[in-house]
């Protein structure tokens, strides 16, 4: 309790002394919703049900976008999404946009109506679809990338990737520590490892991660 009065006073704060550069986004980029969303966070925190990322990865992965400056970011893997509002928390913030993919359609409603409630539909092109073949198709470029759906095919959304992944850009691979054993997250890692543009560290925070950043010329 006394903790969620914390968080929402340095919001309030924040909120109030912390101003964005002019032009940064087309979007109206506001304090206050930023403010909204991590109250939207603070009191969903412990009802999140459908495989979604624990809080200290949201962080990171929000920490990470804004340390960064990305702003063309794509998720795998939405589910009712916990990790999209993080994601679009900073982007909110960098004046950036989420393309995310679910395939399975009650938790892709769930995450729309999430994503009303939280103030972050217009940050959010949410797509239901089978990421195995749409992902084959966006355009790109993309300086972000979270793959947080089919472990055995992280490879495959990978390889796919990195040719439209900016020169800076990091793919971030969820669950690396628990599904450690999985074959998929094996051979992800290796593949990673030997692409010579590419640096890979682990997150050992949450459930792990690891991200993958593209050398820059
Ligand atoms: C671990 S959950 C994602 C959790 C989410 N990132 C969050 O933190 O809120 C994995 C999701 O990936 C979805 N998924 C699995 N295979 C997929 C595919 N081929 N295309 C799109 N989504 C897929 C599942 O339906 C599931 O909802």
């Amino acid at each position: 309790m006394a903790n969620k009065t914390f968080h929402k006073l340095f919001w309030l704060i924040t909120s109030t002394f912390v101003s964005m550069p002019a032009g940064f986004s087309q979007e109206p980029v506001t304090m206050d919703l930023d403010a909204r969303i991590a109250g939207f966070l603070n009191d969903h925190a412990g009802t999140w049900r459908d495989w979604n990322v624990p809080p200290a990865d949201g962080e990171t992965l929000h920490d990470l976008i804004i340390k960064n400056n990305f702003t063309r970011a794509l998720e795998i893997g939405t589910s009712t999404g916990h990790s999209a509002i993080w994601i679009s928390k900073a982007l909110n913030r960098t004046g950036g946009k989420l393309i995310t993919i679910e395939i399975d359609q009650r938790r892709y409603e769930t995450a729309i109506a999430n994503f009303q409630q939280a103030g972050v539909s217009h940050l959010i092109d949410a797509r239901l679809a089978d990421a195995h073949k749409l992902v084959r198709e966006l355009d790109g470029p993309f300086d972000f990338v979270f793959s947080d759906a089919d472990k055995e095919w992280y490879q495959q959304y990978m390889e796919a990737l990195l040719p439209k992944l900016a020169p800076g850009g990091c793919f971030v691979a969820h669950n690396v520590r628990r599904s450690g054993n999985s074959r998929g997250i094996a051979s992800m890692l290796d593949y990673a490892r030997s692409q010579p543009d590419l640096e890979t560290m682990l997150d050992s925070a949450g459930a792990g991660m690891s991200i993958s950043c593209k050398k820059q010329p």
